[in-house]
């Protein structure tokens, strides 16, 4: 029998490559919110319903998850894309945010773990994003729920290796998997900040259609699922390989408007 593995977010995009990866040397459970809607379900993979802004969904996804087998890997890659002007951002968004982006995984891997630690191995994937390491303007609540997944993983790290538990992150640069178009947006139209939130998204839209492949982000995955000793970082999309080097060379005010020039007017 394979080994089980859970990629959550499953039903397009990144998860979505990264599930039909995995599904060769997998059994593979994928979720969404609402599976029965999956127009082109992959063979070999089974959908579960996990709604991460709703507590009781992520608890019976839980549950369905262990009643299959103890996942030998967890991809924790759903996720909110969320932009607006730091002042302007509404608390029920930003809540609605760090729920889906942190605590849903957070608490979901709370709930595997036992069983993975009992098993004495596995790997925890976090998906955040190269926005959690390069903080971009007009995205604080994203770049802030990565950066806080990103905190999660690399203080749990050392708590989980001794158990045979090993848990990295990916961070993906820009991918091409239409994202652009579930983006959640919050912004005045006729506020101070409407002209500089405008350029940005144009930018980041832009940046986001010509990007890589989500399998690219799938084959890194893959990567730290197989490897040995696990990085605890890896990252892949918009130059990482250039960009991760020169920002420990470069003072962090001359990376951050590195960061500001691509993507501002
Ligand atoms: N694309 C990029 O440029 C990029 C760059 C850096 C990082 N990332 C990160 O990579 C991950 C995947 O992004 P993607 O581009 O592949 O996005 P995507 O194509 O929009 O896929 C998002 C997935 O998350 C699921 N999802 C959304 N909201 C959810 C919720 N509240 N509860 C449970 N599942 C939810 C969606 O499933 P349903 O809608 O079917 O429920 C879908 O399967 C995200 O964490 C994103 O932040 C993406």
């Amino acid at each position: 029998m394979k080994p089980l593995a859970v990629v959550t977010g499953a039903t397009s995009g990144i998860g979505r490559a990264t599930a039909l990866r995995l599904s060769g040397d997998y059994e593979v459970i994928g979720t969404g919110r609402d599976p029965s809607r999956i127009a082109d379900p992959l063979p070999g993979v089974s959908y579960v319903a996990l709604d991460l802004g709703n507590p009781e969904s992520i608890r019976l996804c839980a549950e369905e998850i262990l009643a299959r087998g103890v996942p030998a890997v967890l991809v924790n890659n759903a996720g909110e894309s969320q932009s607006g002007p730091f002042e302007e951002l509404p608390r029920e968004a930003l809540e609605r945010l760090f729920q889906v982006n942190v605590i849903g995984h957070v608490d979901l891997t709370q709930r595997l773990l036992p069983a993975m630690r009992a098993a004495g191995r596995g790997r925890v994937i976090m998906i955040g994003s190269m926005l959690g390491s390069f903080p971009l303007a007009c995205r604080s609540s994203y770049v802030a729920s990565k950066a806080a997944l990103k905190g999660f993983a690399f203080a749990a790290r050392s708590e989980l290796a001794p158990f045979g538990v090993q848990l990295s992150v990916v961070e993906p640069g820009s991918i091409a998997t239409g994202l652009s178009q579930r983006r959640t947006g919050y912004v005045d139209k006729r506020g101070p900040y409407a002209g500089e939130y405008a350029t940005m998204l144009d930018r980041l839209n832009r940046n986001e259609r010509s990007g890589i492949a989500p399998e690219r982000v799938a084959e890194e995955i893959a990567r730290a699922v197989a490897a040995r000793r696990p990085r605890p970082l890896y990252a892949c999309g918009s130059m990482a390989r250039v960009v991760f080097p020169l920002a420990r060379l470069l003072p962090l005010d001359a990376m951050l408007r590195l960061v500001a020039r691509k993507h501002g007017p």
